[in-house]
């Protein structure tokens, strides 16, 4: 990032104006380009500003402030989230799936409250909902999740990266709640998704999961890369400030409007069942030009005093229903059954289709689960089929147009023999799937190698599917154990590679080998040992040797584990492969032992202290660095505050030694910092 020029002549109180209009003027570029949608600068413009303010800030501490939106970002990484009870419970929404069932709600809430109702009727999200309270003086406090509607996760550093919600409004003089909804735009789950594959992880079934599994990430960083937004529809605050808050639902999007919050802008005001429909008929066709996903429209009462006589059940109010979209759906001609082969040797059909456009993306596959079910449908190739797309974002095939299948066209057979390597098929009794028993299959060795370098397995950074597909054409890898003996040469010749990702790719390699028995017992893949079993095995039986020889009796009696598990792991250990699989990878090194724990060993010297490193340390990594300190009992934070116990500073120290010194807080060169950490040293 470059950093801003300040003339060197401004004064404090120069800077404190400046900063101050800096403050007020991105807001209201945040302001046009998230919520109004019409944005006045372009983004490098835009960034200029906050580069700016970033640099008043830097050298003027006394004017840096936690709620100027340079620190979005606090950049903390934290342990977990603290569980918090929310003032008022969270309720969720009744369904309405037909227009009858509408009519019945407007009847019911009719009896209610009077004939006198109109509604406002708006989008219904499909995200996650959040209650945001901000204080008296305009400052977003704290975000907690919706949880189970009554206590829910406390989320703020994750929330505040959500560009699309102020992080200051306009002082009222008493704390407020906001509710509404975080979710991903489509383009940003796209996106993701398309990197979670190429890392070999599994990619987010669909845009709610994607904005729960990052709100609940822990280190705000990643999650203001995530691309995450949020549209707010209700305001809380309490009794006594009722008066000063509007008395309508439409007088409340207005009021939050105003003060900056994100306000979805398609809803209205509806005095019929009539009218709710035609809105939700509009809005049904309008659903694949919006960049987000909407499972319905929301009706809800207007009149806030009317919504108190209609009061709640315990779980949804009595004044608001949600009347969902029928799910969208498209017609395509079915190209061709693929079956592809997974880790296991499972073989699962896919359906590649004629390109279509469905519900604002375009589909050229869809899951069509199971042998049973494609038998069941009697899906042929060359049919015309109907696809669905519910909730998640691959579609599947729910029906065949049999007046188009064309003539001679036959009935889908699972192959009889692997289509990759061509080794026979099982379908176990009882199972819906086949499975190649080809121990030499290319596909299963090519999931079993993408399995085995994810994040929660070794945790190989680098090692995709474009490299897998590399290594394997080369002949350069037989095994996972062959990733140990990889050599620079070879990789580094190999297609968009080159010396400096080949020596990254072989670090990330040699860090794997001291992971411990967990995350290796789970990265082997053993059929049935998910993290959570190979965690209890690694507990239980310490050593790789130990678990290969365990009696299946002493493998059951671990409480959450069963007979599959002891019969998978009796059945992976036999295997002379994989006996010779497991050899080679204690040849080459790797640990097969549970590490011990660490922190015991170390005396806990460092207890309480908070650490920021800044710039480069000659004798260990980053990572390391913040290990050593972590097993101490200290604590590694990313910003430079009153608070820090310590600054680390390597060579080329970026702003943060600048700001340590300017707020008094200790310094440490690497050799200090070395003493520190029981490492003297080595030569003076
Ligand atoms: S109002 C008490 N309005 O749908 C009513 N909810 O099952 C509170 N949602 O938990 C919700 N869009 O997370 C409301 N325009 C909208 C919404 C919306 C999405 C979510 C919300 C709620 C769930 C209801």
């Amino acid at each position: 990032m470059t950093r801003a020029k300040l003339p060197s002549s401004l004064g404090q109180e120069d800077a404190r104006r400046r900063v101050d209009e800096l403050r007020r003027e991105i807001e209201r570029h945040r302001r046009l380009y998230y919520v109004e949608a019409r944005p006045e600068i372009s983004d490098p413009e835009y960034d200029a500003l906050e580069r700016e303010l970033r640099a008043l800030e830097e050298k003027f501490p006394a004017l840096d402030d936690p709620h100027s939106p340079t620190h979005r970002v606090g950049g903390e990484p934290i342990e977990g989230f603290e569980t918090v009870a929310h003032s008022e419970p969270m309720l969720s929404l009744d369904n309405s799936f037909s227009e009858e069932e509408l009519r019945e709600f407007d009847a019911r809430l009719r009896r209610l409250v009077g004939d006198a109702v109109s509604y406002v009727v708006e989008l219904k999200i499909d995200g996650l909902g959040v209650a945001l309270r901000y204080d008296g003086e305009g400052r977003l406090a704290r975000a907690v999740t919706r949880g189970d509607g009554l206590r829910g996760d406390d989320v703020t550093a994750n929330v505040r990266t959500i560009r699309s919600l102020p992080l200051l409004v306009e002082p009222t003089g008493f704390a407020f709640e906001v509710r509404g909804e975080v979710y991903m735009p489509r383009p940003a789950l796209e996106r993701l998704n398309a990197r979670r594959e190429e890392a070999g992880e599994e990619a987010f079934a669909n845009p709610r999961n994607a904005a729960a599994g990052s709100i609940r990430l822990l280190d705000p960083r990643v999650v203001a890369g995530r691309g995450l937004r949020a549209f707010v529809y209700a305001l809380h605050a309490s009794a006594e400030q009722h008066a000063r808050l509007p008395k309508t639902h439409d007088g409340t999007l207005a009021w939050l409007a105003e003060r900056g919050f994100p306000v979805n802008p398609h809803h209205r005001t509806c005095h019929s069942v009539e009218e709710i429909l035609k809105f939700s008929r509009e809005c049904e066709a309008k659903r694949a030009s919006l960049d987000y996903d909407v499972d319905g429209v929301v009706a809800k009462l207007d009149e806030h005093r009317l919504r108190e006589e209609a009061g709640s059940t315990s779980k949804h109010p009595r004044w608001a229903v949600a009347h969902k979209f029928a799910a969208q759906r498209a017609t395509t001609v079915l190209r061709k059954i693929v079956v592809q082969v997974g880790r296991t040797g499972a073989l699962t059909p896919v359906a590649e289709l004629e390109p279509v456009g469905l519900a604002g993306s375009t589909v050229s596959r869809a899951t069509l689960h199971n042998e049973d079910e494609i038998a069941r449908k009697d899906v042929r190739e060359g049919d015309t089929v109907v696809l669905e797309k519910g909730g998640d974002v691959i579609p599947k095939v729910v029906a065949v147009v049999e007046e188009k299948r064309r003539k001679g066209a036959r009935r889908f057979r699972m192959p009889e023999r692997c289509p990759t390597c061509g080794a026979e098929v099982y379908r176990p009794e009882g199972e819906a799937v086949r499975r190649c028993v080809g121990a030499a299959c290319p596909a299963k060795l090519r999931n079993a190698l993408l399995h085995f370098a994810r994040r929660n397995a070794m945790d190989i950074e680098g090692l995709g599917p474009s490299l897998v597909d590399q290594l394997m054409e080369k002949g350069m890898v037989a095994s996972a154990a062959s990733l140990y003996s990889l050599r620079f040469e070879e990789l580094a010749a190999l297609e968009r590679m080159g010396e400096k990702s080949a020596r990254n790719l072989l670090a990330q390699i040699e860090k794997s080998k001291r992971n411990g028995l967990a995350r290796l017992l789970f990265a082997l893949g053993v059929r049935h040992v998910g993290e959570r079993a190979a965690e209890l095995l690694a507990q239980r039986f310490g050593s790789l040797d130990a678990v290969a020889s365990a009696q299946r009796e002493d493998i059951e009696k671990i409480y959450e584990l069963g007979p599959a598990v002891a019969e998978s792991i009796a059945h992976f250990f036999a295997d002379k492969e994989n006996r010779k699989v497991i050899e080679e990878i204690r040849c080459a090194g790797v640990s097969l032992e549970k590490p011990k724990e660490e922190g015991a060993v170390a005396a806990r010297t460092l207890e309480g202290k908070t650490f920021v490193l800044t710039g480069t340390l000659a004798s260990m990594t980053r990572e390391e660095a913040k290990r050593e300190i972590e097993r101490r009992g200290g604590r590694v934070t990313s910003a430079v505050t009153k608070k820090t116990g310590c600054v680390v500073a390597g060579a080329e120290p970026g702003s943060k030694l600048e700001k340590a010194k300017a707020l008094g807080v200790e310094i440490a060169d690497e050799k200090e910092f070395l003493r520190m950490v029981g490492r003297e040293a080595d030569s003076g």
